[in-house]
């Protein structure tokens, strides 16, 4: 196995380009206290008309995402941004793996900008590609290797969906999970799935939405040899779960909703798949970013909902919504602290430089893991239909 060390930088501090965790952009920032920012963001884009298109995740704060020409989860911004060819640029307010991911997706001559490359994501982090492989000859010398099919969630880095690509697997999203996995497991007549880097979201997948039971998956921690596990639990298992999790999803827990719902009988819990499998055995709802908003529109007026994703979403859903009564699933505040690293300073920053002629913190995938990757991600556009957690 080989050493990978992965003590997590203090955000924004650091330089190391190859990990999500992001470096520290270059140039002058406008200062913060600006008020002319909203104005300079706005003029920057008029100046720029059809070459920008800014696409906007929808944990991004409210001042950045009024710029969005497009809102949606990670699924609908990797399709929007692979609809876009006549646009030159992306402004991708979102976080590092999604700006890669538009930038596979997207032509040559477009170019994709992340406003600040600290916007990294921790459990795509969890996943290194040095890791990976070794799981991989793990699973070789074990004798499963053949009968694995790799399955990542499109939070990982551009070179796990390139290592998924070459190994003809899939990407997925929160929102076509569970197609994606039923694809998985109809490649080969006894198919096993390597999922990552997402634990829960593969679980609650394969345990709720599939029949799997809790018994069908193991748990690959790649900070111990062999991954903690013996050859027998790896021949054994139908789901080989990477040990990652989301570290702002991670935090909602099963005895608030409980407590919630010893407070309020009437309360729907609704929450996302990233989420554990014991907050998720509580919910009345579980789906992505998408569904999630979906579903609050759909509510009838009166309804009482308590949710557990993002704080930026679930505040934009309380505020659109004055006749529903929605709560966040945590007592406490719970951002996405790499998602809230794209504020009106770097927008403004990303594009003015753009309008001068300077192309700013550009993501760039290098050909041969794009080549593998698109393969990956193309497999999951091409996935029939779209699951009804849409
Ligand atoms: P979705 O956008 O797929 O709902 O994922 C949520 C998330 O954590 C993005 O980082
Ligand atoms: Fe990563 Fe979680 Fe933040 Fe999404 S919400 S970017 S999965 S840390």
């Amino acid at each position: 196995m080989s050493t990978v060390d992965l003590p997590l930088l203090p955000l924004g501090r650091g330089r190391d380009l190859d990990t999500e965790r992001g470096v520290e952009c270059p140039g002058d920032l406008p200062e913060a206290s600006d008020p002319a920012l909203v104005a300079r963001a706005r003029a920057a884009k008029e100046a720029l008309g059809e070459r920008v298109f800014v696409l906007g995740h929808h944990y991004q704060r409210d001042e950045v995402i009024q710029f969005a020409d497009v809102t949606g989860d990670s699924f609908k911004l990797a399709r929007d941004a692979a609809a876009r060819p006549e646009a030159e640029f992306i402004v991708f307010c979102g976080v590092h793996f999604m700006a890669e991911s538009a930038d596979i997706l997207t032509a040559d001559h477009q170019q994709v900008v992340l406003p600040d490359l600290a916007a990294g994501c921790s459990m795509a982090d969890m996943a290194r590609l040095a890791q990976v492989e070794d799981a991989w000859d793990a699973l070789t010398a074990a004798g499963v290797a053949d009968s694995v099919v790799p399955v990542t969630y499109m939070n990982s880095s551009a070179d796990i969906k390139g290592f998924v690509g070459r190994h003809d697997g899939v990407v997925c999203t929160s929102s076509n999970a569970e197609t994606a996995l039923d694809w998985a497991f109809a490649q080969k007549p006894d198919a096993k799935v390597l999922f990552l880097p997402d634990q829960h979201l593969g679980r609650n997948t394969a345990v709720l939405e599939m029949g799997f039971s809790l018994d069908d998956c193991v748990v690959w921690n790649p900070l111990l040899p062999g991954g903690g596990l013996t050859e027998q639990q790896l021949r054994d298992a139908r789901m080989i779960l990477w040990r990652g999790h989301c570290s702002v999803h991670g935090r909602f827990s099963a005895d608030v909703v409980d407590e919630l719902r010893a407070k309020d009988p009437d309360v729907q819990i609704l929450v996302h798949p990233e989420c554990t499998h014991d907050v998720v055995l509580r919910a009345d709802l579980i789906g992505s970013t998408e569904f999630i908003i979906k579903t609050i529109e759909a509510a009838e007026p009166g309804s009482h909902w308590a949710i557990g994703t993002e704080l930026n979403l679930v505040k934009r859903l309380a505020a659109a919504h004055p006749d529903k009564t929605i709560s966040f699933l945590d007592r406490n505040v719970c951002y996405c602290s790499t998602m809230n690293r794209i504020d009106l300073p770097h927008l403004v920053w990303a594009l003015e430089s753009l309008v001068a002629g300077q192309v700013v913190n550009r993501i760039e995938v290098d050909p041969e893991t794009e080549r593998w990757a698109r393969i990956a991600l193309q497999r999951m556009l091409d996935l029939p239909g779209k699951s009804h957690k849409d």
